[in-house]
């Protein structure tokens, strides 16, 4: 499932050629298959069908409009990080009720617009954060709905930089100190405790730290129902990894198999929060070749030099990310070690290293693949390079989702 493959030498997204596209919006450009997005969120839906289960997608993957609006058509919910996601969100089209409001930072302002729309749930993060909750509340008159995240000190087993479930990491609240916390805040006038949340990382591929962080949810809301605080659903966060490099990884279904046994036993509501699951297959970034060069011009090293880096997709610099990278129409030319880079003044802007290509030709069209998730929201403006366009293809058409920033637009906010 993931929209992209080969017909002949051609690779193309849904049938619809690359090439034609990348020559009218211009490189570096996105492309995200709609059906492959809607394929992907079903898979959800349907493993955990039969149990009461709400998809919050998280936008932090990516929040696009049309994808979020694609996924909202869908019957997703939203997870939104960050005042501007709740903001996405609700100009998608989701109402309050539908948004949870996760984040390790919220500011007052931020608390303060999550609790004037009254939205599903705010996932606190600390005691204090809790006490702001209520203050906030109070100060309107109403009765806020959080979730307690716990963390569950439990090791995802994925890149550090992307692991949050462990003690050592900053998120969450400690299990241990929750029942103390909980019998305060049932104190409070402002607060109303709605459920439990964890999340303890992103790009998972052993379903063990899932269930284990599923397993802790069910025993704490067990032992916060026999001291009197009787939640409504768990929120089992998001983090399910998806294979960026054609390796076995567990699907949805085997995911809803490990954790529903689990949370069966507490008979609650789950709320899920997948990002990359749904969007990353679905979604490639397209470069051009702008230079092809040999190290010292000793030959033992070949450069191809693109026109996207770390400005377009920086996963592999920030995570050491492995993305598949192909020349768009393939050749019988015999393949060469080359590293892959961008353009940037930065040795760390290398998108894939020692990778075994035809060798590359200057113009040449290629796409990194499984960028859909965490690439053009972490997009940035580094050596003042414009954000890149997006293209959805859907119904055999590619529609331009968000054109190419100008520098007048970039400059737009400098006095
Ligand atoms: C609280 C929370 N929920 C959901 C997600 C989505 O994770 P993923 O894209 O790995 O499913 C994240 C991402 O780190 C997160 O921090």
């Amino acid at each position: 499932m993931t929209g992209f493959y080969r017909q002949d030498a051609t690779l193309v997204c849904d049938d619809v050629p690359l090439e034609p596209i990348a020559a009218l919006h211009g490189t570096p450009l996105y492309v995200y298959s709609a059906s492959t997005i809607a394929a992907r969120y079903r898979a959800i839906d349907d493993a955990f069908a039969g149990y009461p289960h709400a998809i919050h997608y998280a936008l932090k993957a990516n929040s696009t409009l049309a994808i979020t609006r694609l996924l909202r058509g869908l019957g997703s919910a939203a997870d939104a990080n960050s005042g501007g996601e709740i903001d996405v969100a609700l100009r998608a089209g989701f109402i309050p009720a539908q948004i949870v409001f996760t984040g390790v930072g919220k500011t007052m302002a931020e608390l303060g617009q999550a609790i004037d729309l009254g939205v599903r749930s705010i996932n606190v993060e600390s005691a204090g954060e809790i006490d702001r909750v209520d203050a906030l509340s109070r100060e309107r008159q109403v009765r806020t709905k959080i979730a307690i995240r716990i963390n569950p000190d439990v090791d995802a087993k994925t890149h550090p930089h992307i692991s949050t479930g462990l003690k050592t990491n900053k998120f969450g609240i400690v299990i241990a100190d929750v029942p103390a916390l909980c019998a305060h805040a049932r104190t409070l006038a402002g607060i109303d405790i709605v459920g439990l949340h964890a999340h303890i990382g992103s790009q998972i591929t052993d379903l063990n730290p899932l269930a284990r962080a599923a397993r802790a949810l069910v025993d704490l809301a067990r032992e916060l129902a026999a001291a009197g605080t009787r939640i409504e659903h768990l929120d089992l966060g998001g983090g399910l990894g998806v294979s960026y490099d054609g390796s076995r990884v567990p699907s949805a279904r085997e995911y809803a198999d490990a954790v529903l046994p689990i949370v069966r036993d507490a008979g609650l509501a789950i709320v899920l929060e997948p990002g990359r699951q749904i969007v990353a297959p679905a979604g490639a970034l397209l470069t051009r070749v702008v230079d092809v060069k040999e190290a010292g011009g000793s030959g033992d090293r070949l450069f191809a030099v693109m026109d996207a880096g770390m400005t377009e997709l920086i996963r592999p610099m920030l995570y050491n990310a492995f993305h598949r990278i192909e020349p768009v129409v393939r050749t019988d030319a015999p393949l060469i070690s080359c590293d892959v880079v961008g353009p940037l003044c930065e040795s760390s802007d290398t998108l894939g290293r020692d990778r075994m290509l035809p060798r590359p030709r200057v113009g040449e069209l290629y796409a990194v693949l499984d960028a859909g998730a965490y690439g053009s929201v972490m997009a940035s403006n580094y050596n003042r390079r414009p954000l890149p366009a997006e293209v959805m293809i859907e119904n055999g058409k590619a529609m331009l989702i968000r054109r190419r920033q100008t520098i007048d637009e970039l400059l737009a906010l400098e006095i």
